[in-house]
């Protein structure tokens, strides 16, 4: 369930900062990717930030402007560098000298221009998990800014025909809870740019500054705010440009996570609870990593709450599971709660990004749907995935009938997953 008037403050908030320096907002799709969250950013003046194929084919049928993607990826297959050119988005992010070459292939056999941005890595990583990091030197993201990688891109980029070159991409990580590595990385990449200024006479159009700030899982983390995170980037590339005589490069941010993360809550139906005396108490939930794999893979923490018992004092201490065949499904390590019975309802809070983007069918257990909130109002804009959606990828149509009662799955598939 995403609470859509939470996003548009949240977009508001980080257009109207970027605005104040000429710069542009781009939501990273990559947190959170539906149609009807794309017409919404649309509608918003919000531009989108696709990392592949899919991602890109979606956005354009929710009626996104091209000119408005920017299209990333460390490794950009032959078909997806055709359909991004074709569709005409308005700028690529070049991961690496190779890729640079392709672009230009492409571009002059197409008779057409690449916009382009190089990626840099300049060199500072950070973020909640080392598995989300991404600006550090060894990275497999982005060309090195200490190893001249970079600066070679750039000269090659500036040389090879069918390549406008407009600027630099950094992003440096996720889920970054303090300003410092934001401001780090805009100095290396200021640092950069004036390299490039007096090298090679390069004034940079853009600079895209990446994502990253994190958001409040649980009581007590304080993240930054969008307008710190702006002026911690923004703000410093226009004291720069001041400061050295030099055109303002537009800033643009691809935030992913601080649009749609805390506007996010998965609502599980309780299920079986687990007592292993002296130990610890388990809850089973109607859910687990297959929504929500960000536990097993990062140890992100999250909180949970009873949703129609939000107020009563929590008395017992348990670990919140899920119900897939793995001891890493694991929702919540120690959320402390009123007593539960099965049926009830468990809210788990902030799951809006890298949740439902991440999402798997693994042990043939559906998707849970999705729901728009906004203004009191509920909107069903993904249904929930049935048994048939899986048989309907199968190529062998030797299928065993299945009696009526049978057919569906149904009597089975609502009666476990009925509230989610
Ligand atoms: N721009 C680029 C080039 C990125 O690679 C990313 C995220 C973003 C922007 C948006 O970052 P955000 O503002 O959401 O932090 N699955 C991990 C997060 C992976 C982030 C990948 N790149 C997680 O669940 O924590």
């Amino acid at each position: 369930m995403l609470d859509l008037g939470d996003v548009r403050q949240r977009v508001r908030r980080y257009r109207d900062a970027l605005h104040a320096y000429g710069g542009e907002l781009t939501y990273a799709g990559k947190a959170l990717l539906t149609g009807a969250l794309v017409q919404e950013l649309a509608r918003e003046g919000c531009g989108l930030d696709t990392v592949s194929g899919g991602e890109l084919y979606l956005a354009l049928r929710a009626g996104m402007d091209p000119a408005r993607i920017v299209f990333h990826g460390n490794y950009k297959t032959g078909d997806e560098m055709r359909f991004a050119l074709a569709s005409g988005v308005g700028r690529v992010v070049v991961d690496s000298l190779a890729e640079l070459e392709r672009w230009s292939d492409l571009a002059v056999r197409s008779d057409k221009t690449v916009a382009a941005l190089v990626r840099v890595a300049p060199g500072i990583g950070s973020g909640a998990h080392f598995h989300v990091h991404t600006g550090q030197e060894d990275s497999k993201f982005g060309l090195g800014w200490r190893s001249g990688e970079a600066k070679i891109a750039v000269k090659r980029a500036l040389a090879l025909p069918g390549i406008e070159l407009l600027g630099l991409h950094c992003h440096i990580g996720s889920q970054i809870t303090e300003l410092r590595p934001f401001e780090q990385a805009t100095q290396a990449m200021l640092g950069f740019l004036s390299e490039l200024s007096s090298e090679f006479g390069f004034q940079a159009s853009e600079l895209d500054l990446g994502g990253g700030l994190g958001i409040r899982y649980v009581v007590g983390d304080s993240p930054p705010t969008i307008e710190q995170h702006v002026a911690a980037t923004a703000g410093l590339v226009a004291d720069w440009a001041r400061r050295t005589n030099r055109p303002v490069p537009r800033v643009l941010l691809e935030p992913g996570r601080a649009i749609v993360g805390e506007a996010g809550v998965t609502l599980y139906t309780v299920g079986d609870r687990k007592v292993i005396p002296g130990v610890r108490t388990y809850l089973a939930v109607d859910g687990g990593m297959g929504d929500n794999p960000r536990p097993a893979l990062y140890d992100a923490p999250y909180q949970a709450i009873a949703a129609e018992k939000a107020a009563d004092p929590a008395t017992q201490r348990v670990r919140v599971v899920g119900r897939y065949c793995e001891s890493g499904d694991v929702l919540v390590n120690d959320a402390d709660l009123p007593p539960l019975a099965p049926g009830d309802l468990l809210a788990v809070l902030a799951t809006g990004a890298y949740n439902h983007s991440m999402a798997s069918t693994y042990n043939r257990v559906p998707r849970p749907a999705l729901v728009f909130v906004d203004d009191g109002q509920a909107r069903l804009v993904e249904r929930r995935e049935t048994f048939a959606d899986f048989m309907a990828l199968e190529t062998d149509e030797t299928w065993t009938p299945l009696p009526y009662h049978l057919a569906s799955g149904q009597a089975c598939s609502s009666a476990e997953t009925g509230s989610r």
